[in-house]
């Protein structure tokens, strides 16, 4: 869908501080954005947030639970905000639940796709960037500054590698994909960045 734009990448990338340098971006250059996230963005999927993150449950629930959040959070906000003419940029999407279920937990592609069918109504982002960092130092990052991780946040390093590379494999194949190589400098991050958004047209 034109104008829609997920981040996507591992625990502790810096995902939220580029997601800030974007938001102030677009403000300053007069462009009219909705930043929201997965799962959540509505009063409903915010609900069904609490109930993943802190209940135990099986993979498949997990994957159905992110899929109904999803169903709510397009009818409800990302659709009418795409329709009005706005970007709308999202913190998390379907490509998570790729790299998080499919890959990571196991379930595999088709199973996540089928699930998210219905859910999705074709609404796919027209770019997804991409925050690539050496998974583990992400995760040290990550591990090192969180006082109380979540029960996703919680899994092993081994569970975190495969979610990488869950992402790189889904990356190689999809053109929606914007790799973004990050820096040390969180400057030279957000250049690339919106650099990258440029040249597909997507922001001015
Ligand atoms: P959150 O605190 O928002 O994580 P982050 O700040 O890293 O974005 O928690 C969301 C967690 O849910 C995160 O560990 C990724 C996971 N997730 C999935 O496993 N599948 C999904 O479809 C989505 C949207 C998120």
């Amino acid at each position: 869908m034109k104008g829609f734009i997920v981040f996507e990448g591992c625990e502790g990338v810096g995902k939220s501080t580029q997601l800030r340098f974007l938001e102030e971006y677009l403000k300053e250059s007069g462009q009219e954005a909705v930043f929201t996230r997965e799962p959540g963005g509505t009063p409903l999927a915010e609900e069904i947030r609490q109930l993943i993150l802190t209940k135990q449950m099986s993979a498949e629930t997990e994957a159905a639970l992110f899929a109904a959040a999803r169903c709510d959070h397009i009818d409800n906000l990302i659709l009418p905000a795409l329709r009005e003419g706005k970007i709308v940029v999202c913190d998390r999407y379907i490509d998570s639940s790729l790299a998080y279920q499919a890959y990571a937990r196991g379930l595999g592609e088709d199973f996540v796709c089928k699930m998210n069918e219905y859910a999705l109504k074709n609404c796919m982002p027209e770019a997804v960037v991409f925050l690539d960092m050496d998974p583990l130092h992400s995760w040290r990052r990550q591990k090192g500054k969180v006082v109380e991780n979540d029960r996703i946040e919680k899994e092993a390093d081994e569970f975190h590698l495969a979610v990488y590379k869950g992402y790189k494999a889904l990356a190689e194949k999809n053109e929606r994909f914007l790799c973004i190589q990050t820096d040390v400098d969180k400057n030279v991050t957000a250049g690339r960045i919106i650099e990258a958004l440029k040249k597909r047209g997507i922001i001015s």
